[in-house]
């Protein structure tokens, strides 16, 4: 297969991860017999600083002219302290999201039984924890009305969504549903926000036509808690743009370590596969980010592209790597293996599997 693929590095420890990436792209190729051209674009704050706009469109160009778009984070802090800043970095990847129509925020949580002992909570609660968090993407309270009033300093962000964006990404959600455990849990504040209550009505109706499925709703601060009690309880999440930023990297707790979590942002046309994180601009060029969540994104991406076989050798690799304790030090202090020694050492493990291979 030939794929035009943009590739994203952004800020902070956004081109280092998604370096690694790409070498498990290249090994993908080589294994596997496919052609994928990369082609690099500026977003984030290298792009304030060279082009005065965070989203260039030139990047814009390139990520509709291309496959699919490899993202790697953004933010840097400069830009967080200044209030009177008049562009940052974030507003970037909104734009795009929005632009690209990337509507459907897909983020699977798994519990790797080689790094359980990573994880901070009760060991046997976490063990099955098999979820996915489907994201609203292009809505919500992230792209509601903004304004301030220097006058009075009052600011407002408004809160919207029209029955066509819950519908279209609940279709999704209840669709990834019927391949999985069949269930949905929508996570909503149903007791206080307009909003919410909507997202519910469109479910129900929704739901009549996947009767195999079961629909659960649960309030965002019971489903907070919830998900760290007895978060095997969950299948498929569908929740709003706001809440479902925030349960994602609470979900990354149950993994062991926000490095670990990948996701991809699908619309109709375009898709887009970014880590979870942030741009951890503390360690920018320390060599000691964890590539995994940009590996693994770049496996959804072969995934996307039913390139399922790839997809499952690039994940045996990374668990090869977990059991062979080649990992960085955000999953073990006492690491001494880097972020490139271990985007070499996936990279390298990729290899075509024999029809036992288990994803656990
Ligand atoms: C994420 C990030 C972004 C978001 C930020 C960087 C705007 O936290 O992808 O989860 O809030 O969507
Ligand atoms: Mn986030």
């Amino acid at each position: 297969m030939r794929l035009d693929i943009a590739v994203l590095g952004g800020d902070g420890i956004g081109p280092e991860v998604v370096a690694q990436s790409l070498k498990c792209l290249r090994s993908v190729e080589e294994t596997f017999g496919h052609t994928f051209r990369f082609k690099k674009a500026l977003i984030g704050a290298e792009a304030i600083d060279k082009k005065g706009t965070p989203l260039p469109d030139e990047t814009l160009k390139i990520c509709k002219n291309s496959d699919a778009i490899l993202f790697g984070a953004i933010g840097m802090p400069k830009f967080d302290g200044n209030p009177n800043a008049k562009v940052w970095p974030e507003q970037g990847l909104l734009k795009l999201r929005k632009e690209l129509d990337l509507f459907a925020n897909i983020r699977p949580v798994k519990v790797f039984p080689a790094l359980i002992k990573q994880s901070p909570l009760n060991k046997k609660l976490i063990k099955d924890t098999d979820l996915v968090i489907y994201r609203e993407l292009s809505g919500g309270i992230y792209y509601g009305n903004k304004s301030i009033d220097s006058g009075t300093n009052v600011a407002t962000d408004t809160c919207s969504y029209s029955e066509e964006e819950i519908s279209r990404i609940t279709h999704l959600a209840f669709k990834a549903a019927k391949n999985r455990r069949k269930k949905v849990t929508l996570v909503d504040k149903a007791n206080v926000l307009e909003t919410s209550r909507l997202w519910r009505r469109v479910l129900n109706s929704i739901a009549q036509s996947y009767p195999e499925i079961e629909l659960e709703t649960l309030f965002i601060d019971n489903a907070a808690v919830q998900m760290i009690l007895n978060p095997s309880q969950f299948d498929v999440i569908l929740t709003d743009n706001m809440f479902g930023d925030i349960l994602s990297d609470q979900g990354s707790v149950l993994a062991g370590s926000i490095g670990l979590l990948p996701s991809a942002s699908v619309g109709t046309e375009h898709a887009m596969f970014e880590p979870i994180h942030g741009s951890y601009p503390d360690a920018k060029d320390k060599n000691i980010a964890n590539p995994v969540a940009a590996i693994l994104s770049a496996g959804m991406l072969l995934q996307h592209f039913k390139l399922n076989e790839e997809a499952d050798a690039l994940v045996a690799a990374v668990l090869k790597s977990f059991s062979k304790k080649i990992v960085t030090p955000d999953i073990m202090g006492s690491s001494k293996y880097g972020t490139n020694y271990v985007g070499d050492f996936i990279a390298d493990n990729i290899m075509e599997l024999d029809d036992h291979f288990n994803m656990n």
